[in-house]
């Protein structure tokens, strides 16, 4: 079988993509799944700790509602997803027709940039943003732009001025917190940067880890202003990434394009029980917090005690500098840890760890451990 780097390398003539920037994508690189490790290095007892999923699993009552669902499966799920937008709108106090739902919120990003961005527009995000954004410009054979980061986090001013010189600007694309960085920014920063924004601008908030940091609440700017758009997923704190949900909370202007976009069936019969049942319980979601705050503090420490840098993250993961990054990597990996190595970010010194249960934590800390004194 070819590999998809030779495919790569061929050129596709005479078959054309519908833009020359779909040629300078990759593949989106997924962290490695627990079975490739297995099968590459025969480790059996594998910690993963690379893709932010939750470790705690879900709710019960998803475990229910989906069984209840088993039944059913030869029937379409609901289109609309009535009865998980109801839910939604409890939820978020948000109408109805101001909500889109996405296969994960992977497929309303993607959604947004169908919808707004042609060959000629601009999509400006953050150095360090989430990799999809750049993609998405190039998808769309339009202009990515990135802006540096400040601090690792986003540089609000450097991000107004970007737009202001680029007029074909359709979106600006901000991840709170960030991923990979793990940043949170101040929420009248936020604000003042929204309201700066020409009104043709759709500045789309990605807030996939935002269960992680309830006190920054961002669902106002919805009813102020209509050029603002909020993605959100069960993937992270709720613990359905396997099952791929997400929704969009917007102006209804902008929830009506996105479905004339979307495709008819997008979210699953079985997702859209789980992510209503998920959003019923609450106290997991405490629960999760609670154990990811005392778990990222104990990291904190072990990591000041080896005596390694770390980004403060407001999240469900954490962005650690260590000499021989790759190397490093490689040795967790041959002992059964999967981490995120960054280089494809351009931070070639940086690991990315998503916090686990206290017990593959310590397995890490362990581990890594015994890497570095054996150097
Ligand atoms: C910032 C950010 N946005 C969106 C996503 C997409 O998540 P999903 O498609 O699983 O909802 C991720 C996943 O890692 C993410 O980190």
């Amino acid at each position: 079988m070819p590999s998809s780097k030779n495919l790569q390398a061929k050129t596709l003539q005479p078959l054309t993509p519908a833009y020359k920037s779909i040629m300078e994508l990759a593949p989106y690189q997924t962290g490695k799944p627990v079975e490739e490790l297995t099968r590459e290095y025969g480790v059996s007892d594998v910690v993963k700790l690379a893709s932010n999923e939750n470790p705690m699993g879900c709710s019960p009552k998803v475990t229910l509602a989906i069984t209840e669902q088993l039944s059913q499966l030869a029937r379409y799920p609901d289109g609309n997803g009535y009865y998980l937008k109801q839910a939604l709108s409890d939820f978020t106090d948000m109408s109805i027709d101001s909500i889109t739902l996405g296969n994960g919120s992977n497929d309303l990003l993607d959604i947004l940039a169908r919808s707004f961005v042609g060959a000629d527009d601009a999509i400006v995000y953050s150095q360090y943003g989430f990799v999809v954004y750049s993609m998405l410009a190039k998808m769309q054979g339009a202009t990515g732009i990135e802006v540096p980061a400040k601090r690792f986090g986003h540089d609000l001013k450097a991000m107004r001025q970007a737009v202001l010189d680029n007029a074909n600007t359709k979106i600006v694309f901000i991840a709170n917190p960030n991923n990979p960085t793990g940043t949170l920014l101040d929420s009248e920063a936020l604000r003042e940067f929204i309201a700066s924004m020409p009104a043709s601008v759709l500045v789309v908030l990605d807030e996939a880890y935002i269960e992680y940091s309830p006190e920054s609440n961002n669902r106002a700017l919805l009813d102020e202003f209509d050029n603002v758009v909020i993605v959100r997923t069960f993937s992270k704190a709720y613990g359905l990434a396997g099952l791929r949900v997400g929704y969009a909370l917007s102006s209804p202007l902008v929830a009506d394009l996105l479905n004339r976009i979307r495709q008819p069936f997008n979210v699953s019969r079985i997702a859209l029980a789980a992510a209503a049942a998920a959003l019923t319980d609450q106290s997991f979601i405490s629960e999760v917090r609670k154990i990811n705050a005392g778990q990222m503090r104990w990291l904190e420490k072990q990591f000041d005690a080896l005596g390694l840098e770390f980004i403060k993250s407001y999240a469900n993961f954490i962005m650690l500098k260590i000499e021989g990054a790759a190397d490093i990597n490689q040795a967790l990996l041959e002992q059964g840890v999967i981490v995120r190595p960054l280089k494809g970010y351009g931070l070639e010194d940086w690991l990315r760890i998503t916090v686990g249960l206290a017990e593959d934590n310590t397995r890490l800390i362990d581990t890594l451990k015994s890497i570095l004194n054996a150097e």
